[in-house]
Order: C-alpha cells, then sequence, then structure tokens
C-alpha cells in the first residue's frame, strides 16, 4: 500500500477520530457485491476479530449501517416490551439519550443522576436495583459529554448479585478497543457502539455483541419486535450466515465500512500491540494528557474524587476553560494551529469546558506526536489570551 492520506488538522475530538492510511485505504475498496464470497469472507473475519475485541467467545456480534444511537434502538426495539421497567445510570448526555430511546418503543426507564462529572457508587447501584424489579440497566462505559468512565465490572457483579435476571446494557460507544471490556468474564448482556471512536474508522456501521441471555429474552418477547430495519429477527440469521461464509441478505451492509472495519479489528488483534498493551497504551495516553493540561493550571470536569477512584476515561479528557475565558478564546485558537477540539456537551455545564478525545492511532503509534502537538498548541493559546496559572 503506498496510499497517504492528505495534510488535514489533527482531529483531537471524542470521536470521529484521526483515522489511520491502511484502515482508509480499505474504506477506499472498489465496489464489490455485497454477496460477493470474498466479501463475505472479510464480512465473516470481521465479526470473528469483533467478538475477540470484546472477549466474547459466546457472544453474538451484529454489524449494521448507522451509527452508534441504532444500537440504541437495537436494544429497545429487540429486549423491551411496552412496560418494561429499564434502571438508567445517568452520568451525562447520553443516557438522556438512552432513556428517550427506551421510552420511544414502550419500556419505562427510570434514571438514577449523579452529579455532574461524578459517578454512582456501587452502593447506590444496589440500592436502586433492591427497590424495584429491572428488566434491564443501561451503563455508559464512558460518557462522551463530560469523561466519567463508570466501573462496568463492578456494576456487573453488584446486578448478578442483586437482581441476576436483569440484562445488563453497555453503551461502549466511547470506550470499545480503548478501555477494557470482558464481555463473557463480566456477564454482560449487549456491549454496542460505533465504527468511529475505538474502532479508528469513519463513521456509519453500528457494531454490537448480544448475550445467548439476550438473544433467550428476544425469542421469548410476547409482543412483536416494534421495528423493521432494527429487528434481530431479521439481522440474526444474515449476522450467521455470513459468519458462516454463507451470503445472506436483509438490507445491503455498508461494503466499504466493512472492508475498513475489517482492516482496523485485523490491526486490533493480530497487529504488533495486543489488546492488553492497546489499553495499556489509552491509559498512558490519557495520563500524558491530564498530566499535560494540569501542569498547565487546568482541571477536569471529571470530579478530583472520582478521578482518584479511577472514575476519569482514558479515551478522552473534559478540560474546565480557565475563569473567565470559554470555547471562543481557545477553540478557534487551536483550529489555527491545526488541531481540533470539541465544546462541550452536557446541557448544564456545556459552556464551562472542550473536550479532547485520545484513541486510537493518537495514542497507539506515538511516533505521530498528536498528544504533544494538542498540549503545545494548548500552551501557547493559554500564553496568547494571557492566561496565568
Ligand atoms: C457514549 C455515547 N453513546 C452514544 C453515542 C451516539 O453515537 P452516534 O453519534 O454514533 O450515533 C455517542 C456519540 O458520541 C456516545 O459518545
Amino acid at each position: 500500500m503506498s496510499f497517504k492520506q492528505d495534510a488535514h488538522k489533527l482531529l483531537m475530538i471524542p470521536g470521529p477520530i484521526e483515522v489511520s492510511d491502511e484502515v482508509l485505504y480499505a474504506n477506499a475498496h472498489p465496489s464489490v457485491a455485497h454477496v460477493a464470497p470474498d466479501f463475505i469472507a472479510v464480512f465473516s473475519e470481521a465479526l470473528k476479530l469483533f467478538r475477540e475485541v470484546l472477549r466474547a467467545p459466546n457472544g453474538q456480534p451484529i454489524f449494521i449501517s448507522g451509527s452508534g444511537t441504532l444500537g440504541w434502538d437495537q436494544v429497545a426495539a429487540n429486549l423491551t416490551e411496552a412496560g418494561d421497567e429499564v434502571l438508567v445510570l445517568h452520568t451525562g448526555y447520553f443516557a438522556d439519550g438512552f432513556a428517550d430511546a427506551l421510552e420511544t418503543y414502550g419500556a419505562k426507564p427510570t434514571q438514577i443522576k449523579a452529579p455532574v462529572g461524578a459517578r454512582h457508587t456501587l452502593d447506590e447501584v444496589r440500592a436502586a436495583l433492591e427497590g424495584k424489579k429491572y428488566k434491564a440497566i443501561t451503563i455508559t462505559h464512558v460518557d462522551t459529554s463530560t469523561g466519567v468512565l463508570h466501573d462496568v465490572q463492578g456494576i456487573a457483579k453488584v446486578v448478578k448479585e442483586v437482581s441476576p435476571d436483569t440484562l445488563i446494557i453497555v453503551d461502549g460507544v466511547c470506550s470499545v478497543a480503548s478501555e477494557p471490556i470482558e464481555f463473557d468474564a463480566w456477564g454482560l448482556d449487549v456491549v454496542l457502539t460505533g465504527s468511529q471512536k475505538g474502532l479508528g474508522c469513519p463513521p456509519g456501521l453500528s457494531l454490537l455483541v448480544a448475550s445467548p441471555r439476550a438473544i433467550e429474552t428476544l425469542e421469548k418477547r410476547s409482543s412483536p419486535i416494534p421495528s423493521y430495519y432494527a429487528s434481530w429477527k431479521r439481522w440474526l440469521p444474515v449476522m450467521k450466515s455470513i459468519e458462516n461464509s454463507t451470503p445472506a441478505y436483509f438490507a445491503t451492509p455498508p461494503t466499504n465500512l466493512i472492508y475498513a472495519v475489517h482492516a482496523s479489528l485485523k490491526n486490533i488483534i493480530e497487529g504488533s500491540v495486543s489488546l492488553d498493551e492497546r489499553f495499556e497504551l489509552h491509559r498512558k495516553g490519557s495520563e500524558e494528557i491530564k498530566k499535560g493540561i494540569a501542569e498547565l493550571g487546568l482541571e477536569q470536569l471529571v470530579t478530583p474524587e472520582t478521578q482518584k477512584q479511577d472514575g476519569a476515561a482514558h479515551t478522552m479528557t473534559a478540560v474546565l476553560y480557565p475563569s473567565g475565558f470559554g470555547a471562543s478564546d481557545i477553540l478557534p485558537r487551536l483550529g489555527q494551529r491545526g488541531i481540533v477540539c470539541g465544546g462541550g456537551l452536557h446541557k448544564e455545564v456545556k459552556d464551562k469546558y472542550f473536550r479532547i478525545g485520545h484513541m486510537g492511532i493518537s495514542v497507539t503509534d506515538p511516533s505521530r506526536g498528536d498528544l504533544r502537538r494538542v498540549l503545545d498548541a494548548l500552551r501557547e493559546v493559554l500564553a496568547e489570551i494571557g492566561y496565568k496559572a
């Protein structure tokens, strides 16, 4: 491959992220029939590799054209029925979205909200589960609006103790392939994501893994699935057939993106960096950014207490603006220096912070110097606006 992407601004928002030349090149595959044997072989391998990324040997992978949000619809439409109670752990904007999606299909979400920048204690989760019988609990692994990281393993353990029948659903849109996830060992039922964050691909693919228990829940439902496109009854036979190298069709898959995600997954599982090393590189990259912003005199949106409990994401950092300054002082000046960071998103505090994404090649390939570039640019910007720590 001699392909090299054009020079461009460095994309350091918490998704979409920078994509390697190799993955972009795979995305530029010539047109191919979605039932062609060569394509089906690639799709089949991608499904198997995704299972490995989530450490889900017994899980059922599903890849559908769409974005991370379609994962919410799939969970709501296939695993809940009208009136089902769902506990939603809220650490930011994306829990509101998941709760809305659940409601759209008739489920009854109950949100427990952590203060902005904090996460629920395991005792709070235990108490909530003891109060009511929930069909499912949803956990946003990393809420991209706050940078709060949930202890999915710890929460799953509490659910197993207090309410073992409750399905454990993880929104891993800002964590999959970057934060450790042990799908089978932790007893998870669905982990859903999109292609544009830790998987290091262009946006456009909704990917998830469902447990045998989730599939059983689908099979035992008493009402019809209230969705056409998102119905697993339509997708499961297709995914199983493709994984067994036999073409099958319900709706056209995004053939180019499948090549891209295959290239990325192959690199994640079979490349020179192991999956565990990959998680460690995300942790190290995150430490570099968090240490760097602290040295510049800036603070995180994630509370110091939550940071101490390892509750700050390793995929992104939410940084408070220095007092007296805001988005218009910082973000355009970073842009002038060729760096794109994200604005605030959580509606209660959206003007108070900005977000730096650090996933994928920006951390797994330190020779790119992406993290240093962001910190150097930020230092220059703070000097230019006259901020002194
Ligand atoms: C945690 C989380 N969940 C869900 C979504 C929605 O994903 P998408 O924008 O791909 O639909 C996002 C998007 O950033 C997210 O960060």
